[in-house]
C-alpha cells in the first residue's frame, strides 16, 4: 500500500516546493504527488490553483496583475516570489501551532520559490523516491496545446518512465501520454462517481483509479484490483478513514499527512 504524500508532506511544509518533498521524503512516504501548471513561457511548474493569490505574495509584488492567473506570469516573474512565507503565516494545518515544525525550518520557508517540473523530477531521481505528476487541467489557455508533450519529453529525457505516475482530472490528457509512451503509468482522477470506472480505465488504457475517498466502497475496490487496477484514493487525513480505506484493500492513500499514515501502517505491520 503506497503512502503518497500529497503536494509533498503540505501539513510541515507549503505545498508543491522542495521544502514539501524533503518533509515527505523524510517522514518515509513511498511517493509524492505534485501538480504541474504552464507558464506564460511554457515551462512546467508546480502550483495548484489557477492563480497564484493563496500560495505566493504576488498581491504584494504585482499589485497591478489582479486575478494573477498563472499563465500570464512568465518563469522570470515566478522567480520574484516568495511562496513559502503564507504558511508560515497561516499555519493551514495547524501543525506550526502543535509543535510539529521546527523554529529552523521555519525560517527556512521564508522566500521558498516554486520549483519548475525540471527540478522537482530532479529532486525526486536523486533520492529515487517515485512522483505523481498531477497535470492541472489548463484547458482554455495557451498551455493546453502542449502541457502533456512537454511533460512526457522531460520525464522521458530524464530517464525516469519508470519512477513516475502521470494523473489527470482531464481524461483526455491521458489519453495523449498512452499516445506519447504506452510505458508511462497513468491514474484517472475523478471526484463524481462513475458508472464503469474499470470501462473507463480499459478506454483510457489507465493503470489506475484516483477517486475522491467519498466514492470508494469496499466492493468498487475488490471490482478493480481483482482485474489488475490500482486504487488510489485522495485526499485522506482523517485516521479513521486511512484505516477504512487500508482495510478495503486500496493500492494507495494520497495525504497531507504521510507521518500520521506512515504510523499507522507501521502499527499494522507489526
Ligand atoms: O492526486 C490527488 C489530488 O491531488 C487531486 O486533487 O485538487 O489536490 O490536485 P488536487
Ligand atoms: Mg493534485
Amino acid at each position: 500500500m503506497l503512502n503518497i504524500a500529497h503536494r509533498g508532506a503540505r501539513s510541515l511544509a507549503p505545498e508543491n516546493t522542495l521544502a514539501a518533498a524533503q518533509k515527505g521524503l523524510e517522514t518515509g512516504a513511498d511517493m509524492w504527488e505534485l501538480d504541474v501548471a504552464l507558464t506564460a513561457d511554457s515551462v512546467p511548474i508546480l502550483l495548484h490553483d489557477d492563480t497564484l493569490e493563496r500560495t505566493s505574495n504576488a498581491r504584494q509584488i504585482f499589485p497591478d496583475r489582479r486575478p494573477w492567473r498563472v499563465h500570464e506570469f512568465s518563469l522570470a516573474d515566478l522567480r520574484q516570489l516568495d511562496f513559502g512565507s503564507w504558511f508560515v503565516e497561516q499555519d493551514p494545518f495547524g501543525q506550526i501551532a502543535a509543535d510539529q515544525v521546527s523554529t529552523e525550518d521555519l525560517a527556512r520557508y521564508q522566500g521558498e520559490p516554486a520549483p519548475t517540473l525540471l527540478e522537482a523530477l530532479e529532486f525526486s531521481r536523486h533520492h529515487h523516491w517515485p512522483v505523481n505528476v498531477d497535470l492541472k487541467d489548463v484547458s482554455g489557455t495557451p498551455g493546453a496545446a502542449s502541457i502533456v508533450e512537454q511533460v512526457v519529453a522531460l520525464i522521458e529525457a530524464l530517464d525516469m518512465v519508470e519512477q513516475v505516475i502521470i494523473s489527470s482530472f482531464n481524461h483526455t490528457y491521458l489519453q495523449r501520454v498512452k499516445a506519447l509512451n504506452t510505458g508511462l503509468t497513468t491514474g484517472a482522477l475523478v471526484y463524481t462517481p462513475v458508472a464503469d470506472p474499470a470501462r473507463l480505465l480499459s478506454r483510457l488504457k489507465a493503470q489506475a483509479f484516483h477517486p475522491h475517498h467519498a466514492l470508494v466502497t469496499p466492493k468498487l475496490v475488490r471490482y478493480l484490483r481483482v482485474q489488475g487496477f490500482g486504487v488510489n484514493v485522495y485526499t485522506v487525513n482523517k485516521e479513521s478513514t486511512m484505516k477504512r480505506l487500508i482495510e478495503a484493500g486500496v493500492s494507495g492513500i494520497f495525504t497531507d499527512f504521510p507521518q500520521v499514515l506512515h504510523s499507522l501502517w507501521e502499527a499494522g505491520d507489526s
